[in-house]
């Protein structure tokens, strides 16, 4: 990006002041990170929220210990349309001084669970450093979005003492099951939440050596359909080539979801016009790992097609494994459906298309069911603010390159709820990952260099947003 109002570069001294601090603390963040790791804090349904519980402890332990915070708690709130409370949060908030604005700073320290243990090298919560990258579940998705942001302010702190912006720091607990209490946690906490620029570290970067700042998130609308074709089971040699079992509806109706090239052929999804960097099959091969002779799905560019594009995944699929496979014909199939919404719809909207096609192709007269919906919006960041300026300024000054303005895939949805309820403020969407992170999956991983140049990216722009004329205040 190229613009004529550019904010002035950081002052020589204080960069170095703070790039200083920020490496010299870096053997402390590592280990204060592999113990928020060895804390397995599994936000979903069936896993032990006590571990949810001890890795909000041990982030309110971090931010207490900053010293800088008026307050320091552990929040939770209803979910709406259950009896359950949500997964505990860490707010915490200091008052700006001198007129100077407030920043909030966003991470969540859940984590996805950690799938097969053997298809990890070394075990998902013994954090584990091999080369320039720690290994271990959250490494990268999110605790390394907690711990940026402690190391951050730490590095203010260290180097200029008492700073006059105002910090709140929020760190949510159940991001990876939906968020499903983050508005009600809004709704009750609306006045310690109240900030200027919002930076949400939940995202990636372009490579190890450039920064992005993401512009745009798809949403998501996730489900569950049960398939049904019979009353019960019967030996598929009996019946089978007469009866229709709920393997083959499930089988034929999920394939009307694609067309033949992979794209989606649901009719009411919708596209988003955006202009995406130029395709780089290579690059894309390598970090989806696609296996020789096998070629990617969809149409458009390569990135339009992740950033702008609908896509609908089938996640999960309850039938019985294949050491129990009996000659049986299946009465019911369940599958769990993960959908992407481009940014321009709405969630909802794009689940009454998925659903409405899945009824209008239901083979043999099959029964469908829907259940356990999630929905989450889609998102496009405002970069016309001074805000995204000054993080803009703030990444060429800690990673001595050009940031790169980027979409995501994934979705984090809450960002739509935060931006409604704080329409003011300036909406940052930062990160800690890169492209090899394989967030979610085994060997996930965080690239330690990135961590520092995205901990120096914080506490520059913090020292910026502390020393920001009150007048020039102007969105
Ligand atoms: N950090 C991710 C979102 C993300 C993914 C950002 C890829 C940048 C690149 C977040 O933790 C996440 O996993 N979100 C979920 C949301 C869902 C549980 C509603 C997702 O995208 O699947
Ligand atoms: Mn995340
Ligand atoms: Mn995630």
């Amino acid at each position: 990006m190229t613009r004529d109002d550019r904010p002035a570069p950081t002052a020589p001294t204080t960069l170095a002041a703070l790039a200083d601090a920020v490496r010299d603390r870096m053997p402390q963040t590592i280990a204060e990170l592999s113990e928020l790791v060895r804390i397995p804090s599994v936000s979903w349904d069936g896993f032990d929220p006590a571990h949810v519980a001890a890795s909000a402890e041990a982030v309110a332990q971090l931010l207490r210990g900053l010293g800088v915070f008026d307050r320091v708690d552990i929040v939770s709130a209803p979910i709406p349309g259950t009896d359950h409370t949500g997964q505990p949060a860490v707010l915490a908030r200091r008052e700006p001084k001198n007129g100077r604005p407030t920043v909030l700073l966003y991470a969540h320290h859940d984590v996805q669970p950690p799938g097969d243990d053997a298809l990890w090298q070394s075990p998902p919560f013994e954090p584990t450093v091999r080369g320039d990258r720690l290994y271990g579940r959250g490494a990268a998705d999110d605790k390394a979005g907690v711990i940026a942001h402690v190391a951050a302010i730490r590095a203010l702190i260290d180097t200029v003492g008492d700073p006059d912006v105002g910090i709140v720091v929020f760190i949510e607990g159940e991001e990876e099951f939906g968020s499903r209490s983050f508005r009600a946690l809004l709704d009750a906490h609306r006045e310690t939440l109240a900030a200027d620029v919002i930076v949400v570290a939940d995202s990636d970067n372009w490579t190890t050596e450039i920064p992005s700042l993401t512009i745009g998130l798809r949403g998501n609308a996730a489900f569950t359909l049960t398939i049904s074709t019979l009353a019960h089971a019967s030996h598929s040699g009996m019946l089978g080539g007469a009866a229709p079992d709920a393997m083959l509806a499930a089988v034929r109706l999920l394939a009307t979801l694609h067309d033949e090239d992979g794209s989606v052929a649901v009719a009411g999804l919708t596209s988003h016009e955006q202009e995406v960097p130029a395709d780089d099959l290579e690059r894309f091969r390598h970090e989806a790992g696609l296996l020789e002779g096998v070629s990617p799905i969809g149409r458009g560019a390569l990135l339009h097609r992740v950033w702008a594009q609908p896509a609908i995944t089938v996640t999960g699929i309850d039938a019985p494994s294949v050491q129990n496979a009996s000659n049986t014909l299946q009465p019911s199939v369940s599958v769990k459906i993960s959908a992407r919404v481009a940014p321009g719809q709405s969630a909802a909207e794009a689940f009454e298309a998925i659903r409405d096609h899945l009824l209008a192709h239901a083979p043999f007269g099959a029964h469908l069911e829907f259940g356990q919906v999630d929905l989450g919006n889609p998102f496009l960041v405002d970069t016309s603010g001074w805000g995204a300026d000054e993080a803009l300024q703030a990444m060429r000054d800690a990673w001595g390159a050009e940031p790169q303005l980027t979409g995501v895939g994934g979705s984090i949805p809450f960002i739509a709820d935060l931006a409604e309820v704080f329409p003011d403020a300036h909406v940052l969407v930062t990160g800690v990952e890169d492209p090899e992170s394989r967030a979610h999956s085994p060997n996930e991983s965080l690239h330690l260099g990135v961590l520092r140049r995205a901990i120096l990216t914080e506490a520059v722009l913090l020292a910026r947003l502390s020393e920001r004329a009150p007048a020039t205040d102007v969105h």
